[in-house]
């Protein structure tokens, strides 16, 4: 059954207004708590020893000075830690690559560098921290091999694919031959650094252990069923002797889809020692698990003199560690963004010993788009064509890798007003005509791609006597503002104020979601709270119905509207009744309903549903000192209804300059000899702070899709997407210089890379 989405009639109605997140005040006040603050009486502190090679054994632990410390409760390594399951599909989670997952103080070898190899439990932190310090390990160390570049011949096609991860399509046409015939060809190799998750919020795990023995975990994830999940496969534990809850984040970017080992470690040691237990992750030891790989790109562009498209090639490989194989959408992207006869697309890996890479932030396209859309700024230099009109001249209205339509894709609207915004007409593409006293001033532009999905989400909504409505499931709000739509989209089906609506989240026993990831979320627990909140709308209306003279005893559901706490009958505001009213005349004490939300499988099967974004940037460089600047950016997105313009709005400005960090500053550095990232901080591991970032303008462009019934494509990873293209070729613009490795640091710059 297809459900319109049909909020009362009025005034009151708050899709798609621009309104502040019902969440704040909790936040800016410290109400809200994290993972890493929830409490117990009997909570004791476990702290991480992280290992000091990349590869090899452990061939001793003295843990004996540690444990001599007065406070100190126990030390677990490989040695004593007590037995959880022993087969490796146990410590699969819900979005786990292939492979066997790795398990905290499992045996004594060392994967990688940071790897846990004790955990320290102490009555205080202090105590903890101090100790240790005083864990000494000897190792037998083995040469790693981290360097992608030195692996790249050692790349394979994994034998496994992800699910949920689209492989490259079967090629079509004959690139390789209509490349050697095209008039136009440009190709080059693409690089870009490893990059790390840094949510302000480090990874954190506290378990309370109840008095009956079951576990309450307050778990840093993105969704909590996958937390719960996992615990009760990897611990041979019952479903209901486990609540996980964790209902803030402080920033999610992927990190959080996984469960991480601060959590096996924390049930760990609760189990041992049967208490409660905190373990927090140093600043330092975000560099111990899950990044965004480095990838190694070739792209080769064929085209005819007119910049029609002939030939289009682009291969990837990627780093993944020696036990999972990570995979992500890197190549894809340039299949489905142009239409182009001859198309040959391949990804592949090699295994590092390193951590297995993870999703962040709109993973893979990130990668993949900034290799393509770059491409195509130096095809346009090539064949003597504005960068937009090239992609105009080969834009396509139909994913020519699935052969089906795009539900929606209001690019070209994204090209003209966006280009309008920004003044992009008034552009000399002649490389290095702009300036600005010492100053060249260089404008670029790129396109961005995501793909819209839906996951089997369900939510339950509550409507009590009193009139306040409570909705909600256990997916995880990321800062993104899920609290705030799922009120506002709750408040307008049911006709209420948003006052009387609460939004729990983040609780395994509230309805089952799915991790809060891939930009899915607004959609699919969005139209499962619209539909819960139908169901009820529909049962108050029967109960109305029914009352003794009832005003709407002869009157169709359609003819209804849920506004101002009342059921109303359609242009005729005096006449209805109040909800509290039908709940009290019918005696009944509360109405709740659960809806559930999925992919529609006849949309599917007949279109494609991606986001589109047209990003300008305008970079300003010291032509002495290869300063970079990023002074502005323009991004236009069609990403389908938009919910909430303010949250909204705050998705695309954090994808921009988390884009801009990509560009010019984020990278995580390998020092090869020892397989370990040296910059594990945030004095040496750049991001773009205030200073870094200038004017950025966002648009959203009106664009109408029925994947959903709310019309919504989802936003969380749309803004990062094709914001580093944008900035490397107004680097170019300003420069004359195409410098393919990011991120662009001046070094680069100044010719000395
Ligand atoms: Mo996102 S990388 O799916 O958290």
């Amino acid at each position: 059954m297809t459900v319109q989405f049909s909020p009362a009639a009025g005034h009151d109605r708050f899709v798609g207004r621009a309104i502040s997140r019902v969440d704040g005040p909790a936040k800016v006040t410290g109400l809200a708590k994290y993972a890493g603050e929830f409490t117990a009486l009997d909570l004791a502190y476990g702290v991480v020893v992280s290992s000091a090679i990349a590869k090899g054994r452990i061939t001793g632990i003295d843990t004996a000075a540690a444990e001599a410390v007065p406070g100190v409760l126990k030390v677990l390594t490989h040695e004593n830690r007590p037995a959880t399951s022993t087969k490796p599909e146990d410590y699969q989670d819900a979005v786990a690559p292939p492979g066997a997952p790795f398990q905290a103080l499992a045996s004594d070898r060392i994967a990688f560098s940071g790897q846990p190899v004790a955990l320290v439990v102490a009555e205080d932190f202090e105590t903890a921290r101090y100790a240790a310090a005083l864990v000494r390990v000897t190792y037998a160390t083995e040469r790693p091999h981290t360097d992608i570049t030195a692996q790249a011949d050692a790349a394979y096609d994994p034998p496994m694919k992800r699910a949920g991860i689209k492989p490259p399509p079967e090629p079509w046409g004959d690139a390789a031959k209509a490349l050697e015939a095209a008039e136009v060809r440009v190709g080059a190799e693409f690089r870009m650094a490893d990059e790390h998750h840094n949510p302000m919020e480090p990874h954190a795990s506290t378990v309370i252990v109840e008095k009956d023995g079951t576990y309450t975990v307050y778990d840093k994830v993105q969704g909590v069923s996958n937390t719960h999940d996992y615990i009760t496969s990897a611990f041979g534990l019952k479903p209901e002797q486990v609540r996980v809850l964790n209902p803030y984040l402080g920033g999610g970017f992927g990190s959080g889809l996984r469960p991480q080992y601060q959590l096996f470690l924390a049930m760990l040691a609760a189990r041992d020692l049967r208490r409660s237990v905190r373990v927090t992750l140093t600043r330092d030891q975000m560099w111990s698990f899950t990044y965004r790989s480095e990838a190694v790109q070739i792209v080769a562009l064929g085209a005819d003199r007119s910049g029609k498209l002939t030939a289009l090639r682009h291969d990837a490989v990627q780093g993944t560690s020696q036990f999972e194989d990570y995979q992500e959408v890197v190549v894809n992207w340039s299949g489905v963004l142009y239409e182009c006869d001859n198309v040959a697309l391949t990804y592949s890996l090699t295994k590092l010993d390193t951590p297995t890479p993870g999703d962040m932030r709109a993973p893979g396209a990130v990668t993949g788009v900034y290799a393509i859309e770059t491409a195509m700024d130096e095809l346009a230099y090539a064949t003597g064509q504005d960068p937009i009109a090239l992609r105009l001249k080969n834009y396509t209205e139909r994913d020519p890798t699935e052969d089906k339509p795009f539900g929606s894709k209001a690019l070209r609207d994204c090209f003209r007003q966006g280009a309008e915004r920004f003044g992009w007409a008034r552009r000399d593409p002649a490389p290095r005509s702009m300036r600005e006293g010492r100053e060249l001033v260089g404008w670029g532009m790129a396109t961005g791609i995501w793909e819209s999905m839906m996951m089997q989400s369900s939510a339950h909504a509550v409507l009590g006597a009193d009139g306040r409505l409570e909705v909600g499931n256990s997916t995880g709000d990321l800062g993104t503002g899920t609290y705030t739509i799922l009120t506002q989209i709750a408040a307008d089906t049911l006709g209420l104020p948003m006052e009387h609506v609460t939004t729990k989240l983040g609780d395994t026993r509230l309805a089952q979601a799915p991790v809060a990831g891939g930009s899915w979320t607004a959609a699919s627990s969005g139209t499962a709270v619209m539909k819960a909140c139908r169901a009820i709308a529909e049962q108050a209306f029967k109960l109305a119905r029914g009352m003794e003279n009832s005003v709407l005893a002869n009157v169709d559901f359609e003819r209804v509207v849920f506004t101002n706490g009342r059921i109303e009958l359609a242009g005729d505001p005096g006449t209805g009744i109040a909800l509290t009213e039908v709940l009290r005349a019918t005696g009944t004490e509360r109405l709740e309903a659960t809806g559930d939300a999925g992919p529609d499988k006849d949309f599917a099967q007949n279109y494609e549903a991606y986001t589109h974004s047209a990003i300008f940037a305008e970079v300003k460089i010291d032509e002495e000192l290869g300063q970079i600047r990023c002074t502005r950016i323009v991004s236009a997105i069609a990403a389908g209804k938009i919910l909430n313009l303010k949250t909204a709005r705050s998705q695309i400005l954090g994808g921009i300059v988390m884009g801009i960090g990509s560009a010019l500053h984020e990278e995580s550095m390998l020092d090869h000899r020892i397989g370990r990232f040296m910059n594990h901080n945030l004095g040496e591991y750049h991001v773009p702070v205030n200073a870094d970032i200038h004017d950025i303008a966002v648009i959203f462009v009106d664009e109408e899709d029925k994947a959903n019934p709310l019309g919504v494509k989802g936003l969380g990873e749309i803004g990062i997407v094709g914001v580093a293209a944008a900035i490397g070729n107004a680097v170019f613009h300003a420069t004359g210089q195409r410098i393919r490795h990011l991120p662009i640091t001046l070094d680069k710059v100044i010719g000395a890379d």
